[in-house]
């Protein structure tokens, strides 16, 4: 988590880059004076046949046994008052459910590279115990393990994404447990996992090779990890023959180029299927500030940081491009969210925080950007699931909380696998203390019954904004459509007042003739589906 150097280098480029925006923009002023005096967006959509399909995947999550993530948030045990199926909380499956997660990633995170996965199989009271060095320092006593994580992806109908230990493990160690998780029998691991209940393989397609290996995966230079990663790759089968498996290296931290040039460079196509990519938004990496009492220039920071995410993933893209021209290895930006201070008097190594509006405005921006970057971005995950930074549900004993990012994530589901649409977009400008940046953000899809569904993010803290749509070329004629709001930025739900934020039916527009205008109300996010 060494990213300070990082950061500080990207708000000098940033800061440099606004100077020369503002230069620009005072010399083009004439032209821009039409969208600042009646504050209207333009905005142009598309169909275009050789656009990619936005997968479904983008919308992954991420669950480490980090904080009260797994136990109490995910896992409460069979024995616990809170309602349960198998120790997992029923009020947790039946939200993730709603959320149609595709991909779930587990066991970390930093927590991946200290995991022995046979730890965590076999009777429960005979499991031995560890303590989680990166979180809290915490007695990790193993009663959630693989069994258990796997038939909580089989009960969602998500797919599971496993990070490997590379950092403190061994070849052999990753090897057998391919085999435990795939082999179907006539195999030591296979007949192991038939011993402690499980007598079908599993379906494991993702695979991550360590976690952030440049930090807490084990300081590692990327010339070094290059070189491990082929030899761990090597010998990883998922043992159906069906060459189903997704092999994905340890990623750059934010703007660590050189990081995903390297891996690019040394790693032979044969060995890889995808590179991930952590970033993460707040206000300073050293003074994240608090989850709800923010004020506007922390509020504008944060969106400064979510919004270079369109640069990260262009950037990284670009190297990609370089060396597979052929589009053949997925961007997976595995690690991303909004991160502050934990809340008072909860333990400073359990990352828990509270979820705003503002965090509404992250999730939305940031899965535009991958919406339009779907060409190489092909999966992403949210960090995290339960009661961890920018998490999608918060619980408290027996209650629980949907967080405004579950809700952003819930509307987006309109564009799980359904065909990007590309749009043309001249946004108005969020301006605070001379700085500014793009107000609106959007991102188009068609899917696969013709439904049209339009994602619109207006971060401005003060200014409504009228986005007027070129809906002509789209052959829809009405449209519908959900907001998310709420009267202040600072809003959230809490576990006495846990639906003051919710989505609800959005009909400030006009369709006149193709041409759609829709009045979007500050800090709010709309969700249009055209028919
Ligand atoms: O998501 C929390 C931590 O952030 C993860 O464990 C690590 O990979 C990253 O630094």
């Amino acid at each position: 988590m060494n990213i300070n150097l990082h950061i500080k280098e990207q708000m000098v480029k940033f800061k440099f880059k606004n100077g020369f925006l503002k230069i620009l923009a005072i010399y083009f002023g004439a032209c821009f004076s039409a969208y600042s005096q009646d504050n209207k967006t333009v905005l142009t959509i598309n169909k275009d046949e050789e656009a990619p399909i936005i997968s479904k995947h983008i919308y992954g999550h991420f669950a480490e046994h980090l904080g009260r993530c797994i136990y109490d948030g995910i896992y409460v045990g069979e024995d616990s008052k809170v309602p349960n199926t198998n120790g997992v909380r029923n009020d947790i499956i039946d939200a993730l459910k709603e959320l149609k997660i595709p991909n779930l990633r587990w066991p970390g995170g930093c927590f991946a590279d200290t995991y022995h996965w046979k730890d965590g199989i076999g009777p429960k009271e005979d499991r031995p115990s560890m303590v989680n060095r990166w979180w809290g320092g915490v007695t990790e006593d193993n009663s959630f393990g693989t069994h258990d994580f796997l038939n909580l992806c089989e009960v969602l109908g998500t797919e599971p994404y496993l990070a490997a230990n590379v950092g403190s493990s061994t070849v052999q160690e990753f090897t057998e447990y391919l085999e435990y998780v795939g082999h179907k029998g006539g195999s030591p691991m296979a007949e192991l996992r038939k011993q402690n209940g499980r007598e079908k393989p599993w379906n494991v397609t993702f695979w991550g090779v360590g976690n952030e290996m440049w930090g807490c995966g084990g300081n590692m230079t990327p010339e070094y990890y290059a070189n491990l990663y082929r030899q761990y790759a090597t010998f990883m089968t998922d043992w159906t023959n069906s060459d189903n498996m997704f092999r994905i290296a340890s990623g750059a931290n934010v703007a660590d180029y050189h990081w995903t040039e390297v891996l690019m460079r040394d790693i032979p196509k044969n060995l890889i299927e995808g590179v991930a990519l952590h970033s993460y938004s707040f206000v300073t990496w050293e003074k994240k500030g608090s989850s709800t009492k923010f004020d506007e220039a922390q509020y504008f920071s944060t969106m400064q940081t979510a919004l270079k995410m369109e640069e990260l993933v262009t950037k990284h893209s670009a190297i990609m491009d370089k060396y597979d021209p052929k589009n053949k290895i997925a961007l997976i930006v595995d690690e991303w969210g909004g991160w502050y201070d934990v809340e008072e008097g909860t333990n400073p190594g359990f990352l828990y925080q509270q979820n705003t509006m503002r965090d509404a405005m992250i999730a939305g921006t940031t899965l535009n950007i991958f919406n339009n970057h779907s060409a190489r971005v092909k999966m992403a995950n949210l960090a995290q699931t339960v009661n961890v930074l920018q998490a999608v549900i918060l619980t408290e004993g027996e209650k629980m909380l949907l967080t405004p990012t579950y809700h952003i994530m819930k509307m987006y589901t309109a564009h799980h696998d359904a065909k990007l649409l590309p749009l043309k977009l001249e946004s108005p400008s969020y301006t605070f203390n001379n700085e500014s940046l793009p107000a609106i953000s959007a991102s188009a899809s068609m899917d696969k019954n013709g439904l049209v569904h339009v994602s619109l993010v207006n971060i401005d803290s003060k200014k409504e904004n009228k986005i007027e749509i070129d809906i002509t070329k789209l052959g829809v004629k009405n449209f519908t459509g959900t907001i998310l709001t709420a009267p202040k930025l600072q809003d959230h739900n809490t576990f006495d007042a846990p639906n003051k934020i919710k989505p609800a039916v959005f009909k400030t527009f006009e369709n006149k003739k193709g041409n759609l205008t829709i009045t979007i109300p500050p800090f709010s996010v709309v969700m249009l589906e055209g028919k």
